[in-house]
């Protein structure tokens, strides 16, 4: 395997994931919620995200897909749908690994929109700010980073290094 540097430990990330759930259920209380866990790489988010959740929640899965290798193509690809009923009059929270240019996120939300929830809000782990693209501000991000190609906890590089306990950066030799 290649040299990582770490970026975020499996601790830093444990506590800020624990954090989030809790502001999540400050806000929701006793409302049941949806979360919409974007395949693949939210899937250890969202999971860790759910399991710190002490409300009523649901979980169902959406695929889209835009990237490869390491740039996105802009071209956003619907890949798992979602069944409108699981959504329709619901509070939904868009599970979100990383948000970059932020098409990806625009597309889901316009998508999630036209299904009408109740609500309708997004959780990101991570958030690259300044490489945005289209004026979208996740609600909720657990850490902010620098431009940089990161893998791990879900996160890959052509499907690769998820199952790395920490979000890291591969050191190019
Ligand atoms: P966006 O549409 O450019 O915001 O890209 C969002 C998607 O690209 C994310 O959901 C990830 O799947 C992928 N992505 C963006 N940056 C990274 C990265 O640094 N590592 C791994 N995947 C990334």
């Amino acid at each position: 395997m290649e040299k990582i540097n770490v970026l975020k430990t499996e601790e830093e990330i444990n506590n800020r994931v624990k954090e989030l759930a809790n502001i999540l259920y400050q806000k929701y209380q006793d409302e049941e919620v949806t979360f919409i866990c974007t395949l693949k790489g939210a899937v250890f988010f969202c999971c860790d995200l759910m399991k710190n959740y002490h409300g009523d929640a649901r979980i169902e899965f959406l695929r889209v897909s835009s990237y490869e290798g390491e740039s996105s193509t802009g071209k956003i690809n619907l890949k798992l749908p979602l069944n409108a009923e699981s959504v329709n009059g619901k509070n939904i929270i868009i599970v979100e690994d990383i948000v970059d240019t932020g098409y990806t996120l625009e597309y889901i939300r316009n998508y999630i929109k036209g299904m009408n929830p109740k609500s309708l809000i997004e959780c990101t782990l991570l958030d690259k700010k300044s490489r945005r693209k289209v004026d979208i501000e996740p609600t909720y991000s657990g850490f902010e980073i620098e431009d940089l190609f990161v893998i791990g906890y879900g996160l890959d590089y052509d499907q690769k290094y998820r199952n790395l306990p920490y979000i890291g950066v591969v050191v190019k030799e």
